[in-house]
C-alpha cells in the first residue's frame, strides 16, 4: 500500500522540476528567479538582463533562436557579452529544458508564437500581429508603416504616402488600419488574420475607402512559407468596387528569403480593366538578431491597361518590439 501511494506521489512530482532547477542554477541570477530581469544584488551587468517573462517578448521569438542565445551566448546574435554561451556545459536536452522553461514563464496561452511570424512580402498583409517600423519605396511612391500590438492578438497600423511624380502634390495620402489574428496554430504551422483599413479623402484620394481583408500564412510542406491575402475594396457611395486576391511563396535560405508574389484585382463594377501583377522579391535579414530586415524586388504587370512599366520596389523594416535599432547587430 505505502509502495503504491509512494509510486503516485513520485508520479505526481511535478514533470518539469528538472528545468526548474536547471533555471534556478543557470540562469536565476541574472533573469530573476522569476525571469522578471532584476539580477540578483551580487551581480554586476553592463546591460539589464532581458525580462524573460513578459508574453509579448517571449512569444514573439522563436524556440529555436532562444535555444541559439543560450547556446552560442548573446554575442553570436550581436547582444551583450553578459549573456553567457552554455553550449559547452550543458546538453542540446537540457538547453532546450530550460529555454522551454523559461518561455512557460509567461504563464498565459493564446500569443501567437513567433514560429508563425513569416517574412514580410510586398503585397500580401502580414497576418502576425507586429510591433514595426516600416519605410517602403514603391517606384516614385514612398510610404512610411508603423505597426503597434495590443494585447495578445490585436495590432493597430498607420501610414502615410507621399509621391516624387510629375503632380505638384506630393502627398499621396494617409491610411489606419487595424487587425486581428483569429486563429493560429503552431502544430498546424498556420494562422488566419482579419483586418480592415480606411483611408480619408486626403492627398491625392478623392473619396473615402475601406477595404476588409482576410489574410493568412502557412508552412504546407517543409520550409515552403505561403501567405495569402483577399481584399474587397469598398469607396464611398460607390459601394464595392474590386475584389483582390494575393498570393506569395517563399523558402527561407539563411539569411535570405526569395518569395514570389502575384496579385489579381477584379473590378465588380464598371467598365475598370482586371490587374494581374507578380512580385519577385528577395528579403534579407540585415542585423544579426533579425530584427532590421530588408527587401527588393519588383513589380511586373502581365494585365492591365497600357503602359505596363515594371517598377521597383524596395523596403527596410526595424520590429522595435524585438529591440533597440542600434542592438543586435
Ligand atoms: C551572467 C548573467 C546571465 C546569465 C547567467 C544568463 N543570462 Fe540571459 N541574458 C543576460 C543579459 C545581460 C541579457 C541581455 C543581453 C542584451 O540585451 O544585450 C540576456 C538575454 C537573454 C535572452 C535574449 C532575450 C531577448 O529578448 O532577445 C535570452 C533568451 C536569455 N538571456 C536566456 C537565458 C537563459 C535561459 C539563461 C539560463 C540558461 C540565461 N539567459 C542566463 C544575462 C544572463
Amino acid at each position: 500500500m505505502i509502495a503504491a501511494i509512494l509510486v503516485v506521489v513520485a508520479a505526481q512530482a511535478p514533470a518539469d522540476s528538472g528545468e526548474r532547477v536547471l533555471y534556478r542554477d543557470w540562469c536565476s541570477k541574472c533573469h530573476g528567479a522569476d525571469g522578471r530581469g532584476v539580477a540578483a544584488a551580487t551581480t554586476r551587468l553592463s546591460v539589464p538582463p532581458a525580462d524573460l517573462r513578459t508574453c509579448q517578448g517571449s512569444t514573439a521569438e522563436t524556440e529555436r533562436r532562444w535555444i541559439g542565445i543560450v547556446t552560442r551566448g548573446g554575442a553570436a546574435f550581436g547582444l551583450s557579452l553578459d549573456m553567457p554561451a552554455f553550449g559547452e556545459a550543458a546538453t542540446p536536452e537540457q538547453i532546450r529544458a530550460v529555454v522551454r522553461y523559461a518561455r512557460s514563464l509567461c504563464g498565459e496561452s493564446g500569443w501567437p508564437p513567433g514560429e508563425l511570424n513569416f517574412p514580410r512580402a510586398f503585397l500580401v498583409e502580414k497576418a502576425f500581429p507586429e510591433n514595426e517600423w516600416v519605410v517602403v519605396e514603391q517606384g516614385r511612391g514612398q510610404k512610411l508603416v508603423y505597426e503597434r500590438r495590443l494585447g495578445k492578438r490585436l495590432q493597430l497600423e498607420g501610414e502615410a504616402r507621399t509621391a516624387f511624380d510629375s503632380l505638384h502634390r506630393a502627398f499621396d495620402g494617409v491610411t489606419a488600419a487595424i487587425k486581428y489574428n483569429l486563429w493560429h496554430s503552431l502544430e498546424h504551422r498556420a494562422l488566419a488574420t482579419l483586418g480592415l483599413e480606411v483611408t480619408p479623402p486626403l492627398g491625392r484620394q478623392d473619396l473615402w475607402e475601406v477595404e476588409p481583408y482576410v489574410a493568412f500564412g502557412a508552412v504546407p510542406v517543409g520550409a515552403l512559407v505561403v501567405q495569402g491575402q483577399i481584399v474587397s475594396t469598398w469607396e464611398e457611395s460607390g459601394g464595392a468596387t474590386a475584389v483582390s486576391y494575393r498570393l506569395g511563396a517563399g523558402r527561407q535560405i539563411g539569411r535570405l528569403t526569395p518569395m514570389l508574389e502575384a496579385g489579381w484585382t477584379v473590378p465588380t463594377k464598371g467598365a475598370a480593366e482586371q490587374l494581374l501583377s507578380f512580385y519577385p522579391q528577395m528579403w534579407v535579414q540585415l542585423s544579426r538578431l533579425g530584427h532590421v530586415a530588408a527587401s527588393l524586388g519588383a513589380e511586373l504587370p502581365a494585365v492591365g491597361p497600357e503602359p505596363r512599366r515594371p517598377r521597383l520596389i524596395a523596403f527596410v523594416l526595424w520590429d522595435y518590439g524585438d529591440a533597440p535599432l542600434l542592438h543586435g547587430w
